[in-house]
């Protein structure tokens, strides 16, 4: 009988481009999805941006924008990634949605009626200057434990200490470098610890006919978390924030992370409006139908603790299975601009890299477990070209124009006892394909791909149709090897489609026969009028890795404001709203920049440095980042530049006379505030850790810094 499945995947931030981190997962998922259709089941796939939280807001205002413009521009990059490398949602939405306030708002309502949500006054760092309460991502200082500066609120990065933003020693706010001050707010909280029994029987299987609702690893680590105890859940945040008003409550808002798994359930109803699907068919407690969501491990918590907590509460059914997966590093290390391999999805298509070939990758390395997946590019073109084309394609255009030549397109009418004997032994290991799919053992699935392909590939290597197409008497022996062989690439395919969309598509019309199952591709084609083969895929060249790499490179440092130039290796890192994630693990990418890379001496000299005599400095209107400098540079003449380093420097007058570095030849930049005519150089991290860089008394305006 088919199963109806809805299936959704982590959404992701309307705060930046997709990057292959993310790719991994969501390749992931549409694998399945696509397997999962070609078993048969009724499968319902969507997902949505998460548009909402602290971060989105506030680079909406960075960037002059209202956040409602600004995600509507990440959502349609978004989209455009996803249809670009062949996702196939039903419906892709938006957690800033109609469906979604209203939805929020009735788990929320529900969530009170029964007796879940608790009031408390909290007190909690406020920005005086920027007039709002600070998540702690927006909180630096010194870490209380090991005396480091420039420590976020919430832990600190070089002794791993974990600590309120409170504890941190002469604390400053991120955002405007003001110190910040406690003040009391009421917070709403979900008291989780009401639902530990549903969860024990949640993950007992209770609600899954005994069938686990993750692996196990993932598993132990959710009865890790419950045998710790169960904390209180704060859910929700001050104005200003961008996001859902909490019902009765003026001024607070739900936290992105309330309405952010909603969001799975509005993008459904979304779909259900369009289609007339049964939006409750899915979602009442005695549902038959299935939900699963793919998640990375870092959201553990959130979907094995929260979410079906508040399914349950809010009398809805819960999950019926969290599918998670790792962290992906490039070339063995964590992703780095400097190194070029925090790759953008847009940056790996627009180097003409077929978007199959990455998800082919990915599924040779995935598996049930949440493993960390490398993406090595030079294994990742030779395994590409060896599998996909050294040992597929390569069965059709070795045999396909032997069919067209010497029998019209026609394959032969049945198989000989030899060829009988190797279909059958090809079609045992594609037995099992739909349960692999199915436990999400991908990695076995292309194993089994590369067995049978060296199956065929060593039988036509064994009867050499080239030396048979010379000699009249042997076109029997030759129709029955194209035969074989093309039959053996139809297996192939039909095994590879849940990978393979658009190429297994692009085999489906050569072979004028669709492959809509798994048992589709194991029917023999006998006497079946063939099309001329035309090559499906191109082997990866290395010019392409490598210029993907070179434009991942230039994308660093394009961020809309300028920054100051610090003289040491410059840490990029965006802040992160504080979800207080139980993983202790970390997701493996990194902004910062390689300290060991190195540069010529002619790059350096590309840059002119000269010393500049500031004549003014004064705060910016409608900016808390930048100071506006007026330079004297001697010979160049004036300089206007605007530098943001508001938070270092209070008193900006006190500037005037100083000796200053800055790069007189970067392009001038156009800004809201005025042109911008070079770069002034400080040292430090970013912050209030900023200073500015000068030479001693004597040094002329407009001199060269060599
Ligand atoms: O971690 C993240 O990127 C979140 N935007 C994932 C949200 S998943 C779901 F709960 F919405
Ligand atoms: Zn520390």
């Amino acid at each position: 009988m088919s199963r109806r499945l809805l299936v959704t995947h982590a959404l992701p931030y309307a705060n930046g481009p997709l990057h292959l981190g993310h790719m991994l997962g969501y390749i992931q998922t549409d694998i399945w999805v696509r397997a999962q259709r070609m078993m048969g089941n009724e499968v319902h796939f969507v997902a949505a941006d998460d548009a909402h939280g602290t971060p989105i807001m506030l680079a909406a205002e960075k960037a002059g924008v209202s956040p409602e413009v600004f995600i509507a521009e990440i959502r349609a990059g978004h989209e455009a990634d996803f249809s670009d490398f062949h996702f196939s949602f039903d419906h892709y939405h938006t957690t800033h949605s109609e469906e979604n306030r209203e939805l929020a708002s009735l788990i929320y309502t529900r969530l009170r009626a029964g007796g879940f949500i608790a009031n408390r006054t909290i007190q909690q760092l406020f920005d005086p200057e920027k007039d709002m309460f600070l998540p702690d991502r927006y909180i630096k200082g010194v870490c209380p434990n090991c005396g480091t500066p420039d420590q976020y609120g919430d832990n600190c990065e070089n002794c791993g200490a974990t600590y309120a933003p409170t504890d941190l020693i002469n604390p400053y706010s991120v955002m405007s470098g003001a110190t910040p001050v406690l003040r009391d707010s009421e917070h709403y909280f979900f008291e989780l610890s009401k639902f530990e029994p549903l969860l024990r029987d949640w993950f007992g299987g209770k609600f899954t006919a005994g069938k686990p609702v993750a692996n196990s690893g993932v598993v132990a680590k959710l009865m890790e978390w419950l045998d710790g105890g169960l904390k209180d859940w704060d859910i929700s945040r001050d104005a200003p924030y961008f996001g859902f008003p909490i019902p009765d409550a003026p001024g607070k808002f739900f936290y992105v992370w309330l309405d952010a798994p909603v969001g799975y359930l509005a993008s459904f109803k979304a779909l259900c409006h369009q289609t007339g699907l049964k939006f409750d068919d899915f979602l009442s407690p005695d549902s038959t139908a299935e939900m699963h969501h793919f998640i990375g491990k870092d959201i553990i918590n959130f979907h094995g603790l929260f979410w079906p907590a508040m399914l349950h509460g809010a009398q809805l059914r819960t999950p019926t299975a969290l599918h998670v997966n790792g962290y992906l590093s490039i070339n063995g290390a964590k992703m780095s601009k400097s190194r070029g391999t925090f790759i953008k999805a847009r940056t790996y298509l627009d180097a003409g890299l077929h978007p199959e070939f990455l998800r082919y990758y990915f599924a040779t390395m995935l598996s049930d477990a949440p493993v960390d997946v490398d993406l090595d590019l030079k294994a990742f073109e030779e395994r590409v070209n060896s599998h996909l084309i050294g040992k597929w394609v390569n069965i059709a255009s070795r045999t396909a124009g032997f069919v067209q030549k010497y029998f019209d397109g026609r394959l032969a009418d049945h198989f000989d006892a030899e060829e009988a004997e190797i279909w059958r032994f090809i079609e045992s290991h594609y037995d099992d394909v739909s349960k692999l799919y199915e436990d999400g053992e991908f990695a076995e699935v292309t194993r089994k791909f590369v067995l049978i392909a060296d199956v065929i590939n060593g039988y036509i290597a064994a009867k050499a149709p080239w030396l048979m197409a010379k000699d009249d008497s042997r076109r029997d022996e030759l129709q029955q090897v194209c035969t074989l062989a093309l039959n053996g690439f139809r297996l192939l395919a039909g095994l590879l489609k849940p990978v393979l969309p658009a190429t297994v598509a692009a085999a489906e019309q050569f072979l004028a026969a669709p492959i809509s199952n798994f048992d589709d591709a194991r029917r023999t084609l006998f006497g079946q009028t063939i099309q001329p083969f035309e090559s499906l895929l191109s082997r990866i060249d290395p010019k392409h890795v490598e210029a993907m790499v070179e434009a991942s490179k230039e994308s660093l440092g394009t961020s809309s404001e300028p920054v100051v130039a610090p003289v040491k290796a410059a840490s990029v890192k965006k802040p992160k709203e504080s979800s207080k994630p139980m993983s202790d693990s970390k997701p493996a990418i990194s902004d910062t920049a390689d300290a060991t890379s190195t540069i010529s001496i002619d790059d350096f000299a590309k840059l002119d440095l000269r010393i500049g005599k500031v004549t003014a400095c004064e705060f910016v209107d409608g900016s808390d980042k930048l100071l506006r400098f007026e330079l004297d540079a001697g010979t160049l003449g004036k300089r206007q530049i605007f530098s943001g380093i508001r938070a270092a420097y209070a008193e900006p007058e006190k500037l005037v006379g100083r000796n200053v570095v800055f790069i007189a030849n970067l392009a001038p930049r156009k800004m809201r505030f005025g042109l911008s005519e070079g770069m002034i150089l400080s040292a430090g991290d970013g912050g209030s850790d900023l200073f500015l860089l000068d030479a001693d008394q004597g040094a002329a305006p407009g001199a060269a810094v060599r």
